[in-house]
């Protein structure tokens, strides 16, 4: 464990910490999750606090709580208050540190003091070293300094076969930056890097509440932009419903008394649809594919020659963000990575080359092809009945639960055949069948539109796919549960093995647990050993081998196999 290097991230709105271990790189947990809120505060008896606890204080008491520092760094006559006194850039984020590495030593059981810090790539020389002497008033030794794109492309195993041209697109919480980077035999070049260091979700949460607020303010003439107390409970609410429509088409908003009139307690109540956020934050997206244009365009890479788009940071999982690059570069862009860890985990890989130890995949769990249903559409400028929506994408993560609502062809059509299907192919019956619903009895519309279905999927890690139709106007809902356990695939980045190869080895892992104590229990242990050695440079040769000594053991020893 000593010679353990920490790979940190250090973000304007949150900070991760990542180890490898056992050649596998992992978040390790801080203040009771992966993510530390980077706001440092200090409470009402003088106490400092960092993470959560500041991030909860930050409404109501402004003065004593600092956040979004990164954006301070390098500023030498920059001093953020706090309470009485006052501090440097380098000494705010020297406590995030600080409490990352301390997260990380108690959770490791040693004292972990080496770290490789991940910094944006367009940090000039002096926000660099600001980063360096926060690493160090934080009692830490930073072997290297990484760009966050980097460790990106690093996390996605970009870095193992030949030249590789990646875009990076990462839309955190208060900055958003695009960067062209060129990976050759482990040697990266950021050939050009744009964005907007105002940008955020921040921006998208501040739309939500002044909508919330606009229409509080109509139905009650109250102003609770003028109450800190309130707003703070009105601007957590907007980023909980945020986060909701990424995976829904609707997200309920409801705050109890949360200002009182004349005595008189009065509620917040409201509904956003995904279509009216996404119309909100539409022109801010549309500076973000600007900025991309203009990346390509400096680092005189044209988006046909991308190999691969890599979407991260907290905010790309809006549906439309992902839309919006899909179309703009027609290119699928890769998010199986849980994106707000990906710059954290490449942190660690590197690390972990600097230390020297063998690094092999980060294994997800993901849905191999997309699952849909068919639907009345146009496709190809042609009404068809036949056109393939999918609700959950392709190599998604899982456990994963999305919902999206469909209209009925008529108004007075009571019953819709939900039709589940799974595939690549914009035409559904094209796809393979997995299974159908009928759902009866849709009540009515009082204004006579048409009837909506909200059709939910839910697939859990044990790769059953939980099909819900809900009659959005009375909430009645139906379900059906389908059995797809070879559905579920492991996605492998980052490994120094090819890709068969590691979906092997997780395989290969995923048996341990059964066979400890049996005979057979050795023989599984020395062919994960000798994984890492055929990754390294035996060669084809000792590859082929071991992929048929590894698909032998499975064969015989697991059923599902
Ligand atoms: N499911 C989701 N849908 C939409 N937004 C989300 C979702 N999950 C997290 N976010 C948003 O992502 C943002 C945080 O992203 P992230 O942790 O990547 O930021 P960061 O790296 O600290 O910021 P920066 O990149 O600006 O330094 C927050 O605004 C949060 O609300
Ligand atoms: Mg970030």
């Amino acid at each position: 464990m000593a010679d353990v290097i920490l790979g940190i991230d250090l973000g304007t709105t949150n900070s991760l910490v990542a180890v490898v271990e056992a050649g596998r790189p992992r978040v390790l947990t801080v203040d009771g999750g992966p993510l530390l809120p980077s706001v440092v505060g200090i409470d009402e008896q003088g106490q400092r606090l960092v993470g959560h606890a500041a991030r909860n204080q930050y409404v109501a008491a402004p003065e004593r709580t600092v956040r979004s520092i990164k954006r301070q760094m390098g500023k030498s006559d920059y001093r953020a208050p706090l309470g009485e006194a006052s501090y440097t850039p380098e000494e705010i984020s020297s406590w995030i540190l600080r409490r990352l590495a301390e997260a990380a030593s108690a959770e490791l059981g040693a004292d972990v003091r080496r770290a490789v810090i991940t910094i944006p790539a367009y940090f000039s020389d002096r926000q660099r070293q600001a980063t360096l002497r926060a690493g160090e008033l934080a009692g830490l030794e930073v072997v290297r300094l990484l760009h966050e794109p980097t460790a990106a492309a690093l996390v996605y195993g970009l870095q193992r076969s030949d030249a590789e041209t990646t875009l990076v697109y990462d839309l955190g919480g208060g900055t958003f930056d695009v960067s062209v980077v060129e990976l050759d035999q482990g040697i990266t070049e950021v050939r050009a890097s744009h964005g907007n260091r105002e940008l955020g979700g921040d921006d998208f949460d501040a739309l939500i509440v002044e909508y919330l607020a606009q229409q509080f303010e109509r139905q009650h003439h109250v102003d609770l932009r003028t109450d800190r107390l309130a707003m703070s409970r009105v601007v957590r609410a907007a980023e909980a419903a945020k986060i909701r429509l990424s995976d829904h088409p609707y997200a309920e908003i409801r705050e109890e008394f949360l200002v009182t009139q004349g005595g008189k307690p009065l509620h917040l109540e409201a509904e956003l649809s995904r279509e009216r956020f996404e119309e909100m934050i539409e022109p801010l997206l549309a500076g973000t594919v600007e900025s991309v244009r203009r990346a390509l365009k400096e680092s005189g890479v044209d988006a046909r020659a991308l190999d691969e788009v890599l979407l991260v940071g907290g905010s790309t999982r809006i549906p439309r963000v992902r839309e919006l690059i899909a179309e703009e570069l027609r290119h699928d862009p890769r998010q199986d990575l849980d994106p707000d860890e990906a710059v954290a985990l490449g942190a660690a890989v590197q690390a972990a080359v600097i230390a020297g130890h063998g690094v092999d995949a980060v294994l997800v769990d993901v849905c191999p092809h997309s699952l849909g249903i068919r639907t009345l559409g146009i496709r190809a400028g042609d009404e068809s009945d036949d056109v393939f929506v999918p609700i959950i994408r392709r190599n998604t993560a899982i456990p994963v639960s999305r919902s999206e609502r469909f209209y009925t062809v008529h108004p007075d059509q009571d019953t819709v055949a939900v039709k589940v299907y799974q595939g690549e192919e914009p035409t559904a019956t094209r796809n393979t069948h997995l299974g159908e619903l009928m759902f009866r009895d849709l009540a009515e519309d009082p204004d006579g539109g048409l009837r909506e279905v909200l059709v939910a999927f839910d697939y859990d890690i044990n790769g059953i796919l939980h099909v819900a139709a809900v009659d959005r106007r009375t909430g009645r809902r139906e379900e059906m549960h389908l059995h797809t356990a070879a559905l579920t695939e492991v996605a492998a980045s980052g490994s120094s093995l090819p890709p068969e190869a590691a979906a092997l080895l997780a395989k290969l892992r995923a048996l341990q647990p059964r066979l400890a104590g049996s005979p057979d229990a050795a023989g599984l242990d020395q062919l994960i050993a000798q994984a890492e050695t055929v990754g390294g440079g035996s060669g084809a040769e000792g590859l082929a081998a071991w992929q048929e000594a590894a698909g032998g053991f499975l064969f015989e020893h697991s059923p599902e196999y």
